[in-house]
């Protein structure tokens, strides 16, 4: 039982990893919490120091602070007063002072300064005032705002846990003579592919045989199990060191995948659905809204969208479209892009644009994530689990659907004739073949990573479609290796930041053979007057640049427009092998975590 806890754990690290704890359920139904400050590791050596007795049921927990400074008090599992409840908690209670104080006026003393505490309290006095399980549950949850996904452990009910799932993602895994609960599909692989998906504001009883779902009125509900096609070792690192660096060499395998999925007889087939293509063939305008890398991919998009489809598109960072009165009509479409499907920030922004009456097309990982549920249609990218914290497989599959998506409405539009569809299709069949050209490269990134890993800053510059990949860039470096690094747009340069330009500067510029090579070399010559190290990603064979700079990474020649998909790998070997360099934590950053559920 604690194993399958701590493994299970250990394949969530990444969602969170400032401090994590367990809490199991004895023969004799008492239950044991260790809880410890720092990774699944630490808690892993605690629980063979301590030796705990053997287990009939348990809930573990891995812990990204919101409420509360990581200490041991503060991790979960929370219990209550009389220690028979145990409870672990992903989300935020945004009413939980206000409940707090109820309950200190009734007795209740607080050991964590945990929003989660509030709801172990509060289950244990409506036990009290109910005497159902069902009933206490369903009484507790109705009065709770915010978002959360609990387990729970309750020692006069020791065969049993229960789950509750409102706007955090909760799956139940359906294992032979055992079922398990998780956030995330990752953490069951290793027992079972079969798997239910809670919705949201349900309550699930778990008993090693079978579950029951309610709605949070107490009704029961009927739920469907779904075959999952991960496989176990997809969320295992292999022969590698550090996810990242798989899931860097997986990109040649994903868009391969997606090229067979997607194209057949050398046409696109993302609009087969005829609604989804009425939908975008009705629309005049375009909003993406996504965080992160994915708004980077949307980014890229954006060119791709108003090249091919000619219609008019904007991209927003989800966290912004809260704030602005954007001006929007029924023919404006909302495009969410998002790897987990669960970030909150975009999870909002849907729901928002669902408000207003617009219809949002999801560009995502996940399958049946929550973006991908709430929205009107759904594009998978097909990238399998992406584990470690800084997004690289994603990002690549996100503008490859994008490409797509935008040649295919093209086409259909009559701004793409069939020849140029060919000629693009062409060029989109030897991109795994180039990616993989990129990946033998790797040992001479590393190299130039040895050149430059003590820096304390660096510049990455691009220009037209690949000012996107330079933004990208820049945020793979800051994320995992924590040092200063500035995305600009290269033309931008001499409006201000050219200032900073000195010989400590090491600058990424992305100048492969474009419409725009020529302005983005003068860009860099401006750098390298300045005495700025240049760091260049070029087409194979390029002098011109060679001659400026003081190192090169070349990446295969492409079509302009599929640029992004391959300039942007030698920037996240770039980053990885700094941040390696450097002792950083790859897979794990400080202080973000890998699903921001968080607003
Ligand atoms: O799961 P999402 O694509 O919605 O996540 C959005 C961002 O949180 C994510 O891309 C983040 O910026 C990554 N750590 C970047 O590597």
């Amino acid at each position: 039982m604690e194993s399958t806890i701590v493994v299970g754990l250990e394949r969530l690290e990444y969602r969170g990893y400032d401090s994590a704890g367990i809490a199991l359920m004895d023969d004799e139904n008492k239950i044991f919490t260790v809880r410890k400050v720092g990774r699944i590791a630490d808690l892993k050596k605690t629980l063979e120091e301590r030796q705990l007795p053997p287990a009939r049921a348990g809930i573990g927990h891995t812990r990204w602070a919101t409420h509360g400074k990581v200490t041991e008090n503060n991790a979960h599992p929370q219990v209550d007063s009389s220690g028979k409840i145990a409870i672990v908690h992903n989300g935020i209670i945004e009413n939980y002072l206000e409940l707090r104080k109820e309950l200190e006026e009734k007795g209740h003393r607080f050991d964590s300064e945990t929003d989660t505490e509030v709801i172990a309290h509060l289950l244990e006095e409506y036990l009290k005032e109910e005497g159902d399980y069902l009933r206490a549950i369903v009484k507790t949850v109705n009065r709770l705002e915010g978002t959360f996904a609990l387990a729970i452990l309750n020692s006069d009910y020791p065969d049993m846990i229960v789950g509750v799932r409102k706007d955090s993602p909760l799956i139940v895994g359906v294992g032979e003579g055992e079922m398990l609960l998780a956030s995330d599909i990752p953490a069951i692989l290793t027992h079972t592919k079969r798997v239910v998906i809670l919705d949201n504001e349900e309550i699930v009883f778990l008993t090693p045989d079978g579950f029951t779902v309610y709605d949070f009125q107490g009704n029961k509900k009927t739920k469907e199990i779904k075959e999952i096609e991960w496989d176990a070792q997809d969320a295992d690192k292999g022969p590698y060191p550090h996810f990242m660096l798989k899931e860097i060499y997986e990109q040649p395998k994903v868009i391969e995948y997606n090229i067979q999925k997607y194209i057949r007889d050398g046409e696109p087939l993302l609009l087969k659905d005829l609604n989804l293509r009425k939908i975008l063939l009705n629309k005049n305008r375009f909003i993406i809204q996504a965080a992160g890398t994915s708004l980077h991919a949307g980014l890229v998009g954006r060119y791709l969208i108003e090249r091919f489809a000619k219609v008019p598109v904007e991209v927003v960072y989800s966290s912004e479209f809260h704030h602005r009165e954007t001006i929007i009509d029924d023919r404006t479409l909302i495009i969410s892009i998002s790897q987990s499907g669960e970030t909150m920030d975009t999870l909002e922004g849907l729901r928002l644009a669902k408000n207003k009456g617009l219809e949002v097309l999801s560009i995502v990982n996940v399958v049946d994530s929550s973006i991908a549920r709430e929205s009107d249609y759904v594009i998978y990218i097909n990238a399998g689990p992406e584990i470690g914290v800084a997004s690289t497989k994603a990002y690549t599959a996100q503008i490859f659907i994008l490409l797509l998506l935008a040649l295919e409405l093209g086409h259909l539009k009559g701004f793409v004739d069939n020849d140029e569809l060919k000629h693009y299709i062409e060029e989109i069949r030897q991109l795994p073949y180039k990616l993989n050209a990129i990946l033998y490269r790797d040992a001479h990134i590393q190299h130039i990573a040895e050149k430059y890993h003590k820096s304390n800053h660096f510049m990455f510059l691009g220009r037209g479609i690949n000012y996107p990949t330079a933004l990208e860039g820049a945020l793979k470096l800051k994320e995992i290796s924590y040092i200063h690094a500035t995305g600009y747009a290269a033309g931008e340069m001499k409006h201000g930041p050219l200032a900073l330009i000195d010989s400590s500067w090491p600058v990424v510029i992305v100048n492969p053979k474009t419409s725009v090579y020529e302005k983005t070399f003068s860009n860099a010559n401006e750098v390298y007057t300045r005495g700025g190290k240049l760091i260049s990603v070029v087409t194979e064979g390029d002098e011109k640049m060679k001659d400026i700079s003081e190192s090169i990474i070349e990446i295969p020649q492409t079509d302009e427009y599929l640029t992004p998909i391959l300039s942007i790998v030698p920037l996240q070997l770039l980053a990885y092998h700094i941040a390696n360099m450097r002792g950083c934590d790859v897979d794990k950053p400080r202080n973000i975590a890998k699903v921001i559920t968080v607003l």
